[in-house]
């Protein structure tokens, strides 16, 4: 628990990194002004024992006039100064919490960008989004407000006790001797509290995630008219984190009498016991309402522990969630030698006995699969749903390794290329379209922000988009809704193909992508992609025989084995599985 709170705070030291020296002076503002505070009281007790109540009080008040101003004017100007301080020390820590928590949302922002395919499939969008947002602020509030108060309750506290002891130490000691039982009492709530802040933390993790996965999936709970019972489970989330909330916060209200008896000990041992050494001349009037008007520079700081205690692991907690992410290690990344291929590729994509398992399955998806699809050729896969045809694609671009066997693209392993490079050279329609909220312009450029409208607007002519496009209100500049609300899925099936047309890729990949548009438009699709103006080797999974009929080679998939290879003509007269989808598809006999 120590190490692990240690590495918390070297973590947050490391991010510091530039601020650390501004951080600083805040800090020793913060010590200035903590101090400062006793300058009144100090002031006050001179004037008190010098023209109030001393012997010569009445002497001194004729004769030392200035004195008594000049200590009016510099109790005034102190004061002043102190807010001056205070003000700046505040902008100083606030500054700095803010340019941490940038460079950390920046670095977090990165890592969730960067990482593989699975981790996607680990973590939900939800609590991701709870890391970057109510996580990375308990982390800004340690730096802004936790550190800050606690040198805050220190220092006073520390200058406090020295100016007791100076004094009168046997005082000072009998007020003090209370400190160790509130320290055993803010310890205990320490204990109590750790794992509610972890349990809050999860809880609104969970409320986030049904929040983001309703908001996402409304159409399928309108389509199933299951608000109610979605408005329900959410109420549950929402009323379980208040619970826990509350928990929280009465955690804090069950140890806060203790102090408070603890902390109202204090003023009664002045009382008591200043009271005696007043009554044995021990001490002047002066000293005693020093002591009396500061008891609560002690008094404070022990009250506020707990509050910063609460804090401290509000920021544990949220801090070790943020910390996963901000080590967390994509596997599939360059190697350090991998072979540098700035030349378009020529697009020769080969797979060599190559099985594949997911890590978080239990069985192989893709077992000995080879071919070679020859730049410039089409290759057709095909086969039922659920038999490996995502995997296989997925495994070109790299987004997965497969567990044994190697995939060459231009007759190299794609574990010998760089990243960026070998998918620069893919263009991918996914089977599940995303359109980002941005025009219809913006989305088919995705990939090459600087293609010119013409440009745009061959592409979508390619992918048989531009008709129903031009149509549209506002034509390529129609913003699209998030997922591509407002478009059917054959026509974001379309935008979605000339995303992947645009960058011009030597590999063309599309996964299901004409399965929702209609027949007559799939000819035209199939016509565009015979007549690209740059060479690409294209691999398209398709359901109908139409699409795949001219391809140069048939793969059929079953059950993750290349069941059947050939050209159309050649599947029909091995009358296997092909054989059999053309019968279905076409109602004739071949
Ligand atoms: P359709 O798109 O429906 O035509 O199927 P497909 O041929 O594209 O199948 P896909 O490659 O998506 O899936 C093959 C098998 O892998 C199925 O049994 C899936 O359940 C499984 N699968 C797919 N994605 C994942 C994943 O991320 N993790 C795990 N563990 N299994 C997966
Ligand atoms: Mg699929």
């Amino acid at each position: 628990m120590e190490t692990q709170k240690r590495s918390k705070m070297a973590w947050l030291w490391e991010n510091m990194k530039g601020y650390r020296a501004i951080y600083f002076i805040g800090i020793l503002g913060t010590i200035v002004y903590n101090v400062m505070q006793l300058t009144v009281p100090y002031f006050t007790q001179m004037i008190i024992d010098i023209f109030l109540t001393g012997d010569e009080a009445a002497a001194n008040l004729v004769n030392k006039r200035d004195l008594f101003f000049q200590l009016i004017i510099a109790m005034v100007g102190l004061t002043f100064l102190r807010t001056l301080i205070v003000y700046l020390v505040c902008m100083d820590v606030e500054h700095v919490s803010q340019k941490v928590l940038y460079r950390i949302r920046t670095h977090l922002f990165d890592k969730i960008e960067r990482q593989d395919m699975s981790f996607y499939n680990t973590y939900r969008t939800g609590d991701l989004m709870t890391r970057v947002t109510g996580d990375l602020d308990a982390v800004r509030h340690m730096i802004a407000w936790v550190l800050r108060s606690i040198v805050e309750s220190f220092s006073l506290l520390l200058a406090t006790t020295v100016y007791f002891f100076y004094m009168d130490w046997r005082l000072a000691l009998a007020i003090l001797a209370i400190a160790p039982f509130i320290m055993v009492v803010i310890v205990k709530f320490r204990n109590k509290v750790a794992p509610r802040h972890k349990e809050l933390r999860a809880k609104l993790s969970l409320l986030n995630t049904a929040a983001q996965e309703n908001i996402s999936g409304n159409r399928v709970v309108k389509a199933f008219a299951r608000e109610d019972y979605e408005i329900k489970k959410f109420d549950e989330c929402s009323v379980d984190f208040s619970q826990t909330n509350k928990k929280t916060a009465l955690t804090w209200i069950s140890y806060f009498p203790y102090i408070e008896t603890f902390a109202n000990l204090m003023p009664i041992v002045l009382l008591v016991v200043g009271g005696l050494f007043i009554m044995n001349g021990q001490l002047t009037m002066g000293e005693y309402v020093a002591f009396s008007s500061l008891i609560w520079a002690v008094q404070n700081p022990m009250r506020m522990l707990g509050n910063i205690m609460n804090e401290f692991q509000r920021f544990s907690a949220a801090s070790e969630k943020v910390m996963e992410i901000y080590y967390s290690e994509p596997k599939i990344v360059d190697k350090p030698e991998a072979l540098d291929l700035p030349q378009r590729f020529r697009g020769k994509v080969e797979f060599k006995n190559v099985s594949f398992q997911y890590e978080d399955g239990n069985m192989p998806v893709l077992h000995n699969i080879s071919f070679v699809a020859n730049p410039g050729e089409t290759i057709a896969i095909m086969g039922e749903t659920g038999c490996g045809k995502t995997s296989l694609i997925q495994l070109i671009p790299r987004f997965y390794e497969p567990t044994e066997g190697e995939v060459l693209v231009d007759d190299i392993n794609v574990n010998d290329m760089k990243l960026t490079q070998l998918r620069k050279n893919i263009g991918l329609a996914t089977q599940d379209v995303l359109l980002y909220s941005d025009t219809i312009d913006g989305n088919i450029a995705y990939g090459d922000s600087s293609l010119t409208k013409e440009e745009v607007e061959k592409f979508a002519k390619y992918s048989a988009a531009a008709k129903f496009i031009t149509k549209m209100p506002e034509g390529y500049d129609t913003i699209v809704g998030e997922r591509g609300v407002g478009l059917s899925g054959g026509q974001k099936q379309r935008i979605s193909l000339a995303r992947a047309l645009a960058v011009k890729p030597a590999i063309l990949i599309l996964d299901d992508t004409t399965s929702a548009v209609d027949m007559e438009t799939e000819k035209q699709i199939q016509h565009s992609l015979n007549e690209l103006d740059f060479p690409c080797t294209k691999i398209i999974i398709a359901q109908r025989i139409s699409t795949t009929k001219f391809a140069d080679k048939i793969l059929i998939i079953q059950d993750g084995r290349i069941s059947e290879s050939g050209t159309h003509e050649e599947l029909v007269a091995q009358k296997g599985y092909y054989h059999s989808l053309v019968q279905l598809q076409t109602g004739e006999e071949v």
